[in-house]
């Protein structure tokens, strides 16, 4: 047997790794670059601040998650080329993803969320809580590295006076501050701000890569795939198509890009199973199209729903003058607000790393947001759109006021209306999370094999409807991991 994998984020990670050590020889195909030779300043990625085109995927111009700075737009032309993060438009939100081998792990902030238990029922219902928190929690935090700050270090280094700042407000309003993990090597970064190693973390690096620090995939599941000698990885390939083959067995089709994006080449392949990991939109399109333009006819109606944004929003507040956040700043966030229970909110309290001091504090928040959109075929674009709107994440707004209202009544403070526009305050744009799309248990059985074909398997955020109350990659990551160990049992 063997098996087809597309995209290399964490679904794809723990598929290609356990079905690899069972046994099974893998393709593992990203549309992404390899991320593995450095540029010409030395290093493999761009610092946030300094985006050049190792920045975006296919842009001319950067498009920053946040537009402005002290009312300045701050976008800057950038060379087209198959960058790092993705800014993908949909009519009512703009959807970040990682691109290259790693996925999302290549840009993403690193915490490493294990929900709370109590709220698991509301997350995946069909799931048994129990093996996963005995099992499968554990086994993807052990995997991908999740360790915390040293609370002594956190209390006393400059670099997380923003982080103190959140944590004095959030406490003098009542609000649990809670520390969360994070796949960052919190032992190198302590070196870093020692001076005896080279800053990563300390130096601006985060969205657009992270070149020392960061557990990303490409230092935990990645090594381990290659020590098996059973998997392929093709980067700058894109699957376009997946059809039954005659002789059973499915046929790929797999564009070769370019790094300006065009494509050079053109490939079939076939094998005997396909799963589909290419992140929660990056799945939704292609079984949208592909059912919808007779591929894959027989997937059932419930593909392209349930699609939810995590209910990010975000928001930056200023504060006094005798309340500095520092003007430095690692760009790892090691805490949040805990306001889940009595509010619907969960507030990271993030960095703002600009090198001066702004007496900002910015915050990204998970919010209990209960809209979900729908991906659909539109024949005459022959794209797939989905319907989100921006008015949709009011709720998402009301949830996290109630956190910010009551630190700005306390603190006698105002919230920043200088970061996402002029005289705009919400963060109400985008999402990072991007989660649903082949809901587990509609779209697929209760291990993600996609109803309707036999050897068809979704293995990434895709599965879970819309929210994770937490940052989800864990999540993800463990789902993964219960799912994968079931269809290696049963189907191979
Ligand atoms: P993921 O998106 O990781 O991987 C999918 C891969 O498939 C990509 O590499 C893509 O290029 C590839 N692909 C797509 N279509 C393809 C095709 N047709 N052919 C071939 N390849 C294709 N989460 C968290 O828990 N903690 C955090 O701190 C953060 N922070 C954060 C910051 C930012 C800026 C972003 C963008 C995201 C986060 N996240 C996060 C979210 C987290 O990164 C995300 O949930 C996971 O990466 C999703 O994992 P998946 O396996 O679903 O897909």
């Amino acid at each position: 047997m063997s098996a087809l994998v597309i995209g290399s984020g964490y679904g794809g990670s723990v598929a290609a790794l356990r079905l690899a050590q069972a046994g099974v020889d893998v393709q593992l195909v990203e549309m992404g670059m390899a991320w593995d030779t450095p540029g010409a300043d030395g290093k493999i990625f761009c610092a946030t601040p300094n985006p050049d085109q190792r920045s975006f995927w296919l842009r001319t111009r950067t498009k920053q998650p946040f537009s402005n700075f002290l009312g300045f737009p701050i976008d800057k032309d950038i060379p087209r080329y198959t960058g790092i993060l993705d800014a993908e438009e949909f009519s009512g939100i703009t959807v970040y993803q990682g691109r290259g081998v790693g996925g999302g792990s290549l840009v993403n902030g690193g915490m490493a969320v294990t929900p709370k238990r109590e709220n698991f029922g509301a997350i995946l219902p069909t799931v048994d809580a129990n093996e996963m928190y005995d099992v499968y929690y554990p086994r993807a935090n052990a995997g991908l590295g999740v360790a915390s700050i040293r609370p002594a270090w956190f209390d006393s280094t400059d670099w997380y006076q923003f982080a103190r700042v959140g944590r004095k407000q959030a406490q003098r309003s009542g609000f649990p501050f809670v520390f969360v993990p994070d796949v960052y090597d919190w032992d190198y970064m302590e070196q870093e701000a020692a001076g005896t190693v080279t800053k990563s973390a300390l130096a601006g690096e985060i969205l657009f890569g992270n070149n020392y620090g960061k557990k990303s995939l490409q230092k935990t599941y990645h090594p381990k795939i290659t020590a098996t000698g059973r998997v392929t990885i093709s980067p700058l390939h894109r699957v376009t198509q997946v059809v039954p083959a005659a002789g059973g067995g499915y046929t790929v089709t797999i564009e070769q890009l370019t790094t300006t994006g065009a494509v050079s080449t053109i490939k079939t392949v076939t094998a005997d199973t396909v799963f589909f990991a290419a992140g929660s939109v990056g799945t939704s399109k292609l079984l949208v199209k592909l059912k919808a333009t007779g591929a894959l006819p027989n997937l059932n109606g419930e593909i392209g729903k349930g699609w939810g944004d995590n209910g990010n929003v975000m928001v930056g507040r200023a504060n006094h003058i005798w309340d500095p956040t520092g003007a430095s700043q690692s760009t790892i966030p090691c805490g949040g607000i805990d306001n889940w229970n009595a509010g619907g909110a969960f507030a990271e309290v993030a960095p703002l790393p600009t090198g001066i001091e702004t007496w900002a504090s910015f915050y990204l928040s998970i919010t209990k947001n209960p809209n979900r959109a729908q991906f659909t075929w539109n024949p005459a674009t022959r794209a797939v759109e989905l319907n989100w709107q921006t008015a949709w994440k009011q709720p998402s707004i009301d949830m996290a006021k109630t956190i910010f209202d009551k630190i700005n009544a306390t603190e006698g403070t105002i919230y920043r209306t200088d970061l996402f526009g002029t005289y705009k305050t919400w963060g109400d744009h985008l999402t990072y999370h991007p989660l649903g799309g082949a809901v587990l248990g509609k779209a697929t059985d209760n291990y993600g094999r996609l109803a309707g074909y036999q050897g068809l398997y979704a293995i990434d955020g895709s599965l879970i409807p819309g929210n994770t109350s937490v940052n989800p990659f864990v999540t993800i990551t463990a789902l993964a991991e219960r799912n994968i160990e079931k269809i290696i049992a049963q189907d191979f």
